[in-house]
């Protein structure tokens, strides 16, 4: 028995370095990073698109050949297909609406041409490879078509699916012309499975009102198919961000960056440049806290790390702007000869940069305005070891349902960013690493090995309980 995971996008991307030849290197992104770390004992193999247009098909050959030494299999996109498929549906249309941003959802019919057309192509890839018994893990919303595609394609195989952003309430996803053919698509799998309770319940009142579907607590009959619904909050490699700072080259950096940040306290915000971080909003509520407690000044910066993402899309550019102006005001305002309130970086870490900075950080500020999971509030926990620190979350974030012992805020609230922040800093030091401890203990025994496990399990169960009924 094989596991294919089928995802929009491979945990490695290549880009051109020259006349056919190509760097590789680790994909940005919750998905790419959590199930990149995957340690499996069954055999794992990776569908998904390298990150990079081809002109030829020798240079097709090349990226396969390379990739195929880790069993990851190349989904080549042209441009079109890019910006039509990647930028356009999922990115421009499902990425605002099951993110609350109704005003950001741009349709095109277009966009949905390209959308079934590159899930078919998905199918296409992946039929080559898949054979009947395999066990087939589709990710995300860029694919919610090809459960049910594949389920046409390849005789008996187990498919599951899982949707890494929130699912949206029926309210906002019945605006969204093609909610049949989605749901629809979905429905060839048999577990669909989300990080929430909330969101899980979100798509079944979803299901049965589009598709006139009943169901029984967590599962729904369709022919002679089961179909099963579950929540799995996603975690992260554990160890390897815990044990991190073990590394003496982890523990250079962090002593360097200590040096450099001088004493004054340092608070760490990660993430993808994407207006659904609430990046303005935090930047707002950091200066807010500037103004008012003036005590504070040359005591405290905020570190912000931003990643590029989606840069063609006009909504994220848009930010980005934004997001330079803010840090740009607020620098000129406020900054000393000995002091800079906003450090601003806009590229991505390399991982023992960024465990070093996660674990000097004595605060994470974490205050998207939706996000499905949220790996970074784990990330930062993980890698302080046993070192005191305070972790402000957002109650919109999935992983609020799991970290209560963070300072807790509603990220729209200004004024609740500022006044965690003074409770962060004020903190006693004992309470921290009791809090610290046990979101610890939380997160140690729910890593991204035990999320997978459990799904491939319910995935097996699923099909043995599927084998025993069609034998009846
Ligand atoms: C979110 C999505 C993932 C995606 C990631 C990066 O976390 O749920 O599916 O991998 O964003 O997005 P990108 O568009 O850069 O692949």
């Amino acid at each position: 028995m094989r596991l294919f995971i089928i995802s929009n996008r491979l945990p490695l991307k290549a880009s051109k370095t020259g006349n056919n030849t190509f760097e590789f290197t680790r994909s940005e992104g919750g998905l790419a990073t959590g199930l990149g770390s995957l340690d499996m004992e069954i055999e794992k193999h990776w569908i998904g698109w390298p990150g990079v247009h081809t002109e030829t098909d020798q240079e097709k050959e090349i990226i396969t050949e390379h990739l195929s030494k880790f069993n990851f299999h190349p989904v080549f996109l042209s441009p079109e297909q890019i910006e039509n498929y990647y930028e356009g549906y999922s990115n421009s249309t499902l990425w605002p609406l099951c993110h609350y941003f109704y005003s950001y959802i741009h349709y095109k019919n277009i966009y949905w041409e390209y959308y079934k057309q590159v899930n078919e192509i998905f199918n296409q890839v992946s039929a080559l490879h898949i054979q009947p018994g395999d066990i087939v893990w589709v990710q995300d919303y860029q694919l919610m078509l090809l459960p049910q595609m594949l389920r046409n394609a390849v005789k008996k195989i187990s498919i599951g699916y899982f949707h890494h952003i929130p699912f949206p309430s029926y309210e906002l996803f019945r605006v969204l012309p093609e909610r049949d053919e989605l749901l629809n698509g979905l429905m060839g799998a048999d577990l669909i499975a989300f990080h929430t309770h909330d969101y899980m319940r979100h798509f079944v009142s979803a299901a049965e009102r589009v598709l006139d579907l009943r169901f029984k607590l967590d599962q729904v009959q369709i022919g002679n198919r089961t179909i099963f619904v579950d929540a799995f909050p996603m975690g992260i490699n554990y160890d390897l961000y815990h044990d991190a700072i073990l590394e003496p080259e982890v523990q250079a950096k962090a002593d360097e960056l200590k040096k450099m940040y001088g004493n004054h306290k340092l608070i760490l915000s990660v993430d993808r440049l994407d207006y659904s971080k609430g990046i303005l909003h935090r930047i707002k509520g950091f200066e807010l806290f500037l103004e008012n407690h003036p005590e504070f000044k040359e005591k405290v910066s905020l570190a912000m790390i931003i990643v590029p993402s989606r840069d063609n899309v006009k909504s994220y550019a848009d930010l980005k702007s934004k997001i330079d102006k803010l840090i740009g005001a607020i620098n000129g305002k406020y900054s000393t000869i000995n002091w800079t309130p906003v450090y601003y970086f806009y590229h991505s870490f390399d991982f023992n940069e960024l465990v070093a900075m996660y674990n000097i950080a004595d605060i994470a500020l974490v205050t998207p305005l939706r996000d499905g999971m949220n790996l970074v509030a784990k990330e930062y926990l993980a890698a302080k070891r046993d070192s005191p620190g305070v972790l402000i979350l957002s109650e919109m974030a999935g992983a609020a349902i799991e970290l209560t012992e963070s300072i807790i805020v509603n990220p729209n609230d200004l004024e609740q960013i500022e006044k965690a922040i003074l409770d962060a800093l004020q903190m006693p030091e004992q309470e921290q690493l009791k809090n610290m401890k046990l979101m610890q203990q939380k997160i140690s025994r729910q890593t991204v090995n035990k999320w997978a496990n459990d799904f491939v399990n319910e995935l097996e169960t699923i099909r043995n309980q599927n084998v025993a009924f069609n034998k009846k």
